[in-house]
């Protein structure tokens, strides 16, 4: 009873201290260039055009077909792994390890393919141009799928759902298309279903559109670490000058000194290599298989390699930032802390591009870095549940 008591008197005093503690807990305010940047990271989700380069965008027969190719094992050597298996949708679509295996171990990390249909680029390198000719590269590559465009066509034709799904999509059969012309088709419809993976409004969302409406209650509901976050991460942490717009990624590539040797004296070029793969790519925007026209490869045009791409990789998005550990390009560290320490302890001399001009090292305080991360947990949010019967194709 006595001992009851006093622990009554204990959780009593501590809730009070806990009250006074958040009543005087100050509330953020912000002035007008961090309205201003803050609001530039909205609003979500952004337009969604469809992709000229993919005739095939947006349209419903794709992306159901292209549903079932994602989780089609056959499509792989030996019927091993699908896009599924790296790319697991209750995992927001990638893996949660370091390095994955596909049929030898990747040395890159396998990233999310939440709302892709705004990249401009995609691998870690900027190897491709276009989500479809992403989509193919895992098919053919050794150390992933090791598949090949005949092998595709033998599984697409024999299984007569997919030959079906196929000759509704694209008006043509599978058996009498070419099998490099059918390896693109599959990868435009694979394109059309990832195009679909965009994620809800974050609670970070939900804060913007408060803000912007100057309505004080929805603001307060956004945690006060989150709002402190968030002054650091567009303020002194000028975190925003490359993880910017609602995406949080100017979609562009950059060296932040995460280690690129990979095994003994070998190294990953990073955006180096990528712009040379994508140059000979036959998948390229410039090349005969895509649907669009010059004035939507103008990027791929003017792009060559120089030095300074040595060690460059894409500018990750940080939507659902906190639901896709480990991170980097080799998944290297493994928590939202460790991401924060490194840039808030940055090893300069590890830096050799134009990363070197934004970053330097934040020393920031224990608590400043604990807000940073309450700030990059309040990016997430589910994917949008759209039709998730995706059995068939119209009369299959
Ligand atoms: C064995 C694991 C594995 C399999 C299987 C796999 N992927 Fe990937 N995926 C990866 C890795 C690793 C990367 C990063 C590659 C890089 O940067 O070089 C990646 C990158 C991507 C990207 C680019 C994402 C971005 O942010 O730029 C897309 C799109 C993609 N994969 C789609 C697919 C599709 C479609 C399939 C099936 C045809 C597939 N993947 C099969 C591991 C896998
Ligand atoms: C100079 C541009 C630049 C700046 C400034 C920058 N980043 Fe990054 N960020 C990158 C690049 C590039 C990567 C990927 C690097 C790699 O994999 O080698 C990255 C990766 C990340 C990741 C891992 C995401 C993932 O999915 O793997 C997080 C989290 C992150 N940055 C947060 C921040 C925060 C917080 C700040 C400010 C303190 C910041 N970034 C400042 C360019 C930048």
């Amino acid at each position: 009873m006595r001992r009851a008591s006093q622990h009554a008197v204990v959780l009593f005093a501590w809730i009070s201290m806990l009250g006074s503690a958040a009543a005087s807990e100050p509330v953020p305010t912000y002035d007008d260039a961090e309205i201003s940047r803050i609001l530039s990271h909205g609003p979500w989700p952004p337009a969604a055009p469809a992709d000229p380069s993919n005739k095939f965008s947006g349209d419903e027969n794709a992306i159901k077909l292209g549903y079932q190719l994602f989780h089609d094992q056959r499509l792989s050597r030996g019927n091993v792994l699908a896009c599924a298996s790296c790319h697991q949708p209750d995992r927001l679509f990638m893996d949660g390890v370091p390095l994955n295996r596909g049929h030898q171990l990747l040395d890159r990390h396998t990233p999310s393919l939440a709302n892709l249909r705004w990249a401009n680029w995609f691998s870690w390198d900027g190897a491709n141009d276009n989500l479809w000719a992403q989509s193919i590269r895992p098919i053919l590559t050794p150390a992933e799928m090791d598949s090949s465009a005949e092998h595709l066509k033998k599984v697409i034709v024999k299984d007569p759902v997919l030959s079906c799904g196929f000759a509704k999509t694209f008006n043509t059969a599978a058996m009498k298309t070419d099998s490099e012309k059918l390896l693109v088709l599959t990868g435009k419809a694979l394109a059309a279903y990832q195009e679909t993976l965009i994620t809800e409004p974050s609670s970070f969302d939900h804060f913007v559109t408060a803000l912007q409406q100057n309505d004080r209650k929805g603001m307060a509901a956004y945690p006060l670490a989150a709002q402190r976050g968030l002054k650091i991460f567009i303020g002194e942490g000028r975190c925003n000058l490359c993880h910017f717009g609602p995406l949080f990624t100017n979609g562009e590539f950059a060296d932040i000194g995460i280690p690129h040797f990979i095994g003994k004296g070998k190294v990953d070029k990073g955006r180096f290599g990528g712009i040379v793969k994508l140059n000979n790519s036959p998948y390229n925007l410039l090349g005969s298989y895509s649907d669009g026209s010059e004035l939507d490869a103008i990027r791929t045009q003017h792009i060559k390699s120089q030095f300074r791409n040595f060690g460059e990789f894409k500018v990750p998005s940080l939507r659902n930032v906190a639901d896709t550990s480990p991170y980097m390009h080799n998944g290297s560290l493994a928590t939202l802390e460790d991401v924060v320490d490194h840039y808030s302890e940055l090893n300069e001399d590890r830096l050799h591009s134009e990363g070197e001009k934004i970053l330097r090292p934040l020393n920031l305080s224990v608590l400043e870095k604990e807000d940073l991360v309450s700030f990059l947990q309040t990016l997430s949010a589910p994917i949008m549940v759209r039709d998730q019967t995706f059995s068939k194709i119209k009369d299959c």
